[in-house]
């Protein structure tokens, strides 16, 4: 809760909760993990089971490891989520809310912005926020690139850091 404590939880404070838990995907224990890296994976178990994985590939299914959600990391939005709609974490979704309530309820006018969205999760709590508020005027604009960080090139090679863990490759970038 944001703004109000549990016991004067209206219906529309416990959907922007579930909302944020949602888009922070907090509602499952667990999340599912591609391996990342086969780079390690060297010894003839590991090379077996590459194999395993390539001829799964094959037949259009996917091995993944299963990982329990740490629900401190995703609070803080520290961690990088396979599925959810944002990565920035209970903890700065219950800041966008705040600022979002705030300028509603101090009747500071214009529309809502983020640049930078991503998957497009915080910009969701934003429209979710003013329609549990029944504020119809302002529109919610959304900027990206929608191609991931602009990757510096020096000498044809690429900082490969910020592109590689938004799970793209840096060829892709270039
Ligand atoms: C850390 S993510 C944003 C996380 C998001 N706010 C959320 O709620 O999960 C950074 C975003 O900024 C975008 N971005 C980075 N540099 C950019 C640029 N120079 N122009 C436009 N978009 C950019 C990326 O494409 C990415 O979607």
């Amino acid at each position: 809760m944001a703004r109000q404590d549990q016991s004067a939880a209206t219906a529309a404070d416990l959907y922007l909760d579930l909302l944020k838990r949602a888009l922070g995907g907090m509602l499952w224990a667990e999340e599912l993990f591609v391996p990342a890296s086969w780079s390690e994976l060297t010894d003839l178990k590991h090379r077996a089971f590459r194999e395993v994985v390539r001829l799964a590939a094959r037949r259009g299914i996917a091995v993944l490891r299963r990982r329990p959600l740490d629900v401190e990391t995703r609070e803080l939005g520290t961690d990088w989520p396979l599925l959810a709609q944002t990565m920035i974490g209970l903890r700065r979704l219950d800041n966008v809310q705040w600022c979002v309530e705030t300028a509603l309820a101090e009747g500071v006018p214009g529309d809502l912005i983020e640049t930078g969205v991503w998957r497009g999760g915080a910009t969701i709590l934003m429209r979710g926020i003013l329609e549990a508020r029944g504020d119809t005027r302002r529109r919610v604009w959304v900027a990206d690139s929608f191609a991931g960080l602009h990757v510096r090139v020096n000498d044809g090679r690429a900082d490969g850091a910020i592109p590689e863990a938004l799970g793209r490759r840096v060829r892709d970038h270039r």
